[in-house]
């Protein structure tokens, strides 16, 4: 099935879905779980989906912050489709979308075995390792304009 990548409503029945599998892959392996208060916070993000055929993959959000800057959190494909492309397919959408709205830079946090995964798209560690979710995390960064 190709993969398509295309930008998805904030409480749509799509972004129901996508809330179920960044459950799934990234918060219930650490007995973790999305609160409604940090969901209403994400009314203002930009919300992409990876669909297999009519089938969701995964995805990635982009959240506005200053200076140019803006986060890219919450990257998740299903674990059967892992290591096939469509994380770099969401990175390079999100870049797009992120440059388009005049956006410079993309910062994140990277879970530490994650970062090679970003590094091979270009993004760059910019500081010592911290705690976050209970998981080792690297900041990392990548100029976009
Ligand atoms: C991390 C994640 C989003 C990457 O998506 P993906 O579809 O598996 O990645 P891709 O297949 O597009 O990989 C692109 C490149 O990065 C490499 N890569 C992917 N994940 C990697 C990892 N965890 N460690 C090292 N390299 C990785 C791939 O081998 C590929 O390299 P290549 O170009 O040399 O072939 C996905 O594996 C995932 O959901 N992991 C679990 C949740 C998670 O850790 N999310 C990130 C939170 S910061």
């Amino acid at each position: 099935m190709p993969t398509t990548i295309r930008e998805i409503q904030y409480g749509s029945d799509e972004y129901r879905q996508v809330i179920r599998l960044r459950f799934e892959v990234l918060r219930k392996p650490l007995g973790l779980a999305f609160s409604e208060k940090q969901l209403a916070k994400e009314a203002d993000d930009i919300h992409i989906a990876a669909f297999d055929g009519a089938e969701l993959a995964g995805c990635i959000i982009l959240t506005p912050y200053n200076n140019g800057k803006i986060k890219m959190r919450q990257a998740a494909v299903l674990p059967q489709k892992q290591r096939q492309g469509i994380g770099r397919l969401l990175t390079e959408f999100a870049e797009q979308a992120a440059r388009k709205r005049g956006f410079s830079e993309i910062i994140l946090h990277a879970r530490e075995n994650a970062v090679q995964f970003y590094e091979k798209s270009g993004y760059q560690v910019t500081g010592e390792s911290f705690i976050e979710i209970t998981l080792s995390h690297r900041a990392m960064s990548k100029f976009i304009a």
